[in-house]
């Protein structure tokens, strides 16, 4: 069954197509096309996502991607049999665009319209290549707004169980690789300055606090962090009497870089181990932006195996957010009998998306 899955929630307009298969043993997926349309280049010029611009470069660009997923599957619209679409959580105007584009196609190809979590899609890309997968499982979510742990039910459905009190992981990286003079966003160019770092020892001498809140609980803190890294940066560069605009010298950034990923990866794998042996799962999914770090990605890893735990983990195409996850998610959501109508909305929060969906489940008696 070929799925057309449309993602807008923030700042990358992407459509794809999924042939999804329905067996005994699960879902299978084929990956007919995945095109994403980045806005960084626009946003870079601000340092940040800015909400206005962003919707507006969607609504410039949703036909085409749409259009070329199409072109790149092979296929006709005819053939697309149902239409899946990232309605929460996001930034409210770009969420929009996508909701009322995958309205519209819906509605004019007359098959039925399915909403997606953008979370559960994340985690969802993870069963994209690995048809082995299948739930209950950990999913740990990594990105640009979210640091938390789910469990996933039966249903591939994802329940909170622990994540950041304040800012996000990749906010961290982001923010501090801007104070260090890289484009935004700066996770994938910090991962590279800090793989330089660690080849040295220098790094250990840049002391940061752990995002890691004490406590059994599953619970991270990133802003305190965030904060310490760039007052180092402030002080190192006083110290070597440069001023704010200037670059500090190539070592003592990747050292800084290296000091900073050491932090949110060693952070973020403890809490990897407690939430495994806390929840008993053998199985975990690791998702998300932040997941295409390559430091992150070898610890998880290295974590997993202690335990006697498999994880899945995206390959770095698909980590960050793209169409074909929508896709996927899609299927899963058509599998459990989840349809929106034409009056679908876009929500903002996890809470409210969450709150549409179970409202849809038990007006459809799910
Ligand atoms: O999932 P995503 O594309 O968008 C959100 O839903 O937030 O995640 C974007 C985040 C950004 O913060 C970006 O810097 C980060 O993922 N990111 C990375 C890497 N690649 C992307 N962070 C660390 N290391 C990377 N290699
Ligand atoms: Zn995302």
């Amino acid at each position: 069954m070929l799925f057309f899955g449309i993602e807008s929630s923030c700042d990358d307009t992407a459509a794809s197509v999924i042939d999804a298969s329905f067996e005994k043993d699960g879902i299978k997926y084929k990956l007919l096309s995945n095109i994403v349309s980045s806005q960084t280049d626009v946003h870079a010029l601000y340092g940040g996502v800015v909400p206005e611009i962003a919707s507006r470069a969607h609504a410039e660009s949703i036909s085409a991607v749409a259009e070329t997923a199409l072109e790149k599957a092979g296929i006709q619209w005819k053939d697309i049999e149902a239409v899946a679409v990232t309605f929460a959580p996001g930034l409210i105007g770009s969420l929009l665009v996508g909701v009322g584009f995958a309205k519209a196609l819906a509605f004019s190809l007359n098959v039925p319209l399915i909403p997606v979590n953008h979370i559960e899609a994340h985690a969802a890309a993870a069963f994209l290549e690995h048809p082995e997968l299948s739930p209950p499982a950990l999913a740990l979510i990594v990105s640009g707004g979210h640091t938390s742990f789910y469990s996933m039910d039966k249903s591939y459905a994802l329940n909170e169980i622990g994540g950041t009190r304040d800012d996000a992981a990749g906010e961290a990286f982001d923010k501090v690789g801007r104070v260090l003079g890289l484009p935004y966003p700066g996770g994938a160019a910090l991962d590279a300055l800090a793989a330089r770092g660690f080849e040295r020892e220098e790094y250990k001498k840049i002391k940061l606090p752990s995002p890691s809140l004490p406590g059994g609980e599953l619970e991270f803190s990133f802003s305190g962090l965030k904060t310490a890294a760039i007052n180092q940066i402030h002080n190192i560069k006083q110290k070597l009497s440069l001023s704010e605009d200037e670059v500090l010298p190539e070592k003592t950034r990747e050292d800084i870089a290296a000091s900073l990923t050491n932090s949110i990866v060693s952070g973020i794998v403890e809490k990897l181990k407690t939430a495994l042996i806390k929840t008993g799962y053998k199985r975990a999914i690791l998702a998300g932006g932040v997941a295409a770090n390559s430091h992150l990605r070898a610890a998880a890893q290295e974590v997993c195996r202690s335990l006697g735990a498999e994880l899945f983990v995206p390959s770095i195409r698909l980590c960050g957010d793209n169409g074909a996850m929508t896709g996927v998610a899609g299927a899963m959501m058509y599998k459990c009998g989840v349809k929106a109508g034409l009056d679908l909305n876009a929500y903002a929060s996890d809470e409210a998306a969450k709150e549409y969906i179970d409202d849809l489940k038990s007006k459809r008696g799910i």
